[in-house]
């Protein structure tokens, strides 16, 4: 059966790119034909059926919006009593004969699940963690580093002016990326990530040899999921799971700067939180998201489902969804041995 109609949605935490993708979506699938519907709130608008139709007008002037205008959540299908079949339900209804589900692991191992169902998915990679495997980078994660960059360097005149050690928690939930990277190119004299366990004696030797070479302040970036010992319990702010079994990492950041106080150090502890997921994209992930949603409807074209398109080197190719969720991931040992060069 030709494919006519295609349903597009946005799952799981939103990140800046997000529209421009819907934007490429949508103008490619026009050009080919193809009719779009816009699933609200993820999932979870298919399970309620809040679905319209999309046109030229209703991607005008959203490329360079931050956000997702089509809404999403952290709804899980499988989590929801007759929510699946609610969902296939409204496929049915709404004669989407298949699913652009933009999205991290969570979202598009829905769509990997719903693929055995019979549902013909085709998953583009977001999120500012930058944790899916198979593409160097996510839409949205080129954002988030490029503003937690930017807050780094103004915590660096403050320290400086203060003599202070200030201690900056940014997301990334169980992997370091955008610790690892903003703390490179912020300069951070310790970048504290889940992939390595981190000793506070490191951290305060660090700060005393620069303090021998005249540095009277440091800047300290910690990912919300590092810990100081492998046994030791993430921070969490709350206890409560979301649908896709994740609890509220944070805090972190605080226990540190009380550590480095209760040795003497003028400290301060900044989250900076949603902050890294709001406002405009960056060019880069603009064109990643162009590029990546036009290759979503190129498979769709050629009839290649339950695959992920994905960014490798400056090409966009695609794998198997399952290959991109089967495990998160991690910061590479380079990029660590890298930081630790700037110690
Ligand atoms: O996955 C993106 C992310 O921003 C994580 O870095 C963070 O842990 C989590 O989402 C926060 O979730 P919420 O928006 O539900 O507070």
């Amino acid at each position: 059966m030709a494919i006519k109609r295609i349903g597009i949605l946005t799952g799981g935490g939103d990140a800046p790119g997000l529209n421009a993708a819907i934007r490429a979506i949508v103008k490619k699938s026009l050009k080919y034909g193809y009719e779009v519907y816009g699933i609200k709130n993820g999932w979870l608008g298919l399970i309620e059926g809040d679905i319209e139709k999309l046109d030229l007008d209703s991607i005008s002037g959203i490329l360079h919006v931050g956000g997702t205008f089509l809404g999403t959540s952290r709804t899980n299908p499988y989590k929801k009593e007759g929510g699946v079949q609610k969902v296939l339900d409204n496929i049915e209804k709404f004669k989407l004969d298949c699913l652009i589900t933009l999205g991290g692991e969570d979202t598009n191992s829905v769509s990997n699940k719903l693929s055995k169902e019979g549902v013909k998915c085709v998953g583009v990679p977001k999120t500012i963690d930058n944790d899916i495997s198979g593409t160097d980078y996510t839409i949205g994660f080129d954002t988030a580093l490029s503003i937690t960059t930017d807050a780094i360097d103004k915590l660096h005149t403050t320290a400086a002016s203060h003599h202070r050690v200030m201690v900056v928690e940014v997301m990334g939930r169980n992997t370091g990326w955008i610790a690892m990277l903003a703390g490179l190119a912020g300069g951070a004299d310790a970048i504290l990530i889940p992939e390595v366990q981190f000793d506070f004696d490191d951290i305060i030797n660090r700060i005393e040899e620069r303090k021998k070479r005249g540095k009277n302040f440091s800047l300290i970036v910690v990912a919300e999921g590092a810990k100081p010992t492998p046994e030791a319990e993430q921070i969490i702010k709350s206890k409560e799971v979301d649908e896709f079994g994740h609890v509220m990492l944070g805090g972190i950041g605080q226990i540190v700067k009380n550590r480095l106080k209760e040795v003497g150090y003028e400290t301060r502890a900044v989250i900076l939180g949603h902050l890294q997921r709001g406002g405009k994209p960056t060019a880069f992930d603009r064109i990643l998201a162009l590029k990546l949603g036009a290759a979503a409807v190129d498979l769709v074209k050629e009839e290649k489902f339950n695959r992920m398109v994905v960014l490798r080197g400056t090409k966009i190719i695609d794998i198997p969804i399952e290959e991109a969720i089967k495990e998160i991931k991690y910061v590479d040992n380079d990029l660590y041995e890298l930081s630790k060069l700037f110690y």
